[in-house]
């Protein structure tokens, strides 16, 4: 018997299984771990939603097969937002596509544009399906630095110089999950001229486009003229109305790229429970209060964290938007690695964090940190953290090297 599978090889041991496997062991111990390791939506969605949910599942004609390039209301709403938030067109017909989540509409592209050997342009660290979607597939993935400064730019163009075969595509995601970096338009505007002059298309994954704090909203690449020529974006529910177990997402824009992944998709899927679309058309279409009530919420949990890892002398920038702190290690841990002092962390402060690195190698040296706790776990996290850092470091590394 053959089990020596071909897309299970390509993937490696999976970094945070053992933070996850330590977590689950404490917790079965009676610890009472704060878990920032997730970037996993902990508040209530909307009500009217919920109860647009529950009255859809009355009717007795909704239990069927749903569409798999999810159903017109739904897309247009879609549209509808795009229109709104972006001054952004599109045709809900050819230009939008409902996904089961934007995690299975991006794997899904990577599947529908990608042959064996192809190539993408992936930056690194990121948000892992940018780049397993592509390895899984059997592709050949180029890493670039995921710095949105100029550098970026120098490092893609180096990259399609160099490439042995033109890349098909590159990924893009600002906010950043896990770096949190945001992007003005004008950082896209040159991207798209890039990718124009390269003839590559481009993958923008604008997830956190409603998490931000400094009352600039990030753009859509979308908003560059002439982008739809070469660009899709994917966008969810699941961060901006803390939907996240509903399976909703979108890939719009180029109608190339949004027909082949609802091609694929067609073989694949038959579209998330139709009223689970229909209430998430609600979201959409609906009044808005909750999402600014969500902002504020996860700015005061950020506000929060940043006075607590102020007060335990660990210098960590402020995101200014997404739902992560991207931390440094302290200079005193930086020899054990993220892995090692995510451990350390867990062990001496009951707090779960995600190891950089499990974003990509480009993550070693900083572990993320999850606004996923209310405020008052937030604070006993940053106290458990403040006694945690005033240990010996080199005690407490010696003691990991023993174990
Ligand atoms: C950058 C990014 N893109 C996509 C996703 C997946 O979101 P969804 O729930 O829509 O699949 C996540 C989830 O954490 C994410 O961080």
């Amino acid at each position: 018997m053959n089990d020596d599978f071909y897309r299970i090889k390509r993937l490696p041991p999976y970094v945070f299984a053992e933070v996850n496997k330590m977590k689950a062991a404490a917790r079965a111990s009676g610890c009472d771990i704060i878990d920032f390791g997730m970037g996993n939506p902990d508040s209530a969605p909307p009500a009217h939603v919920i109860d647009k949910m529950r009255e859809t599942l009355k009717d007795p004609k909704v239990h069927r097969y749903s569409l798999s390039r999810g159903i017109q209301g739904l897309r247009r709403a879609q549209a509808g937002y795009y229109q709104k938030r972006f001054g952004v067109e599109l045709d809900p017909e050819a230009e939008v596509v409902v996904t089961i989540g934007s995690k299975e509409g991006l794997a899904n592209m990577a599947q529908a544009i990608s042959g064996p050997g192809d190539c993408f342009i992936v930056p690194d660290p990121c948000y892992p399906i940018h780049i397993w979607g592509f390895v899984i597939v059997g592709c050949e993935v180029i890493s670039i630095p995921n710095t949105p400064d100029a550098s970026f730019f120098t490092h893609l163009k180096q990259a399609l110089d160099t490439a042995q075969r033109k890349p098909v595509a590159m990924i893009v995601n600002f906010p950043c999950n896990p770096t949190s970096a945001v992007v003005d338009l004008s950082f896209y505007e040159q991207l798209v001229d890039i990718c124009k002059h390269y003839g590559i298309y481009i993958l923008s994954d604008l997830a956190y486009c409603e998490l931000y704090y400094d009352g600039k909203p990030p753009p859509s690449i979308l908003q560059v003229k002439g982008a739809k020529d070469i660009a899709v974006e994917f966008t969810s529910i699941s961060k901006t109305y803390s939907m996240a177990g509903w399976r909703i997402g979108f890939c719009v824009g180029n109608k190339k790229l949004v027909g082949a992944l609802t091609k694929i998709k067609s073989y694949l899927d038959y579209g998330t429970f139709l009223p689970v679309q229909v209430a998430a058309t609600a979201a959409i279409n609906g009044p808005q209060d909750y999402v600014t009530n969500l902002r504020a919420m996860y700015k005061e949990r950020r506000d929060i964290l940043a006075e607590g890892l102020e007060e335990a002398n660990w210098n960590v920038p402020l995101p200014d938007a997404s739902m992560f702190f991207w931390a440094p290690i302290p200079e005193a841990y930086k020899k054990i690695g993220c892995l090692e002092f995510s451990k350390l962390l867990l062990k001496h402060a009951d707090v779960a964090v995600a190891p950089g690195v499990g974003f990509g190698p480009g993550g070693e040296g900083y572990v993320r940190i999850a606004l996923v706790e209310n405020k008052h776990r937030i604070r006993q996290a940053m106290r458990n953290v403040k006694q945690f850092l005033q240990l010996d470091p080199e005690k407490q590394i010696h003691e990991l090297e023993k174990a």
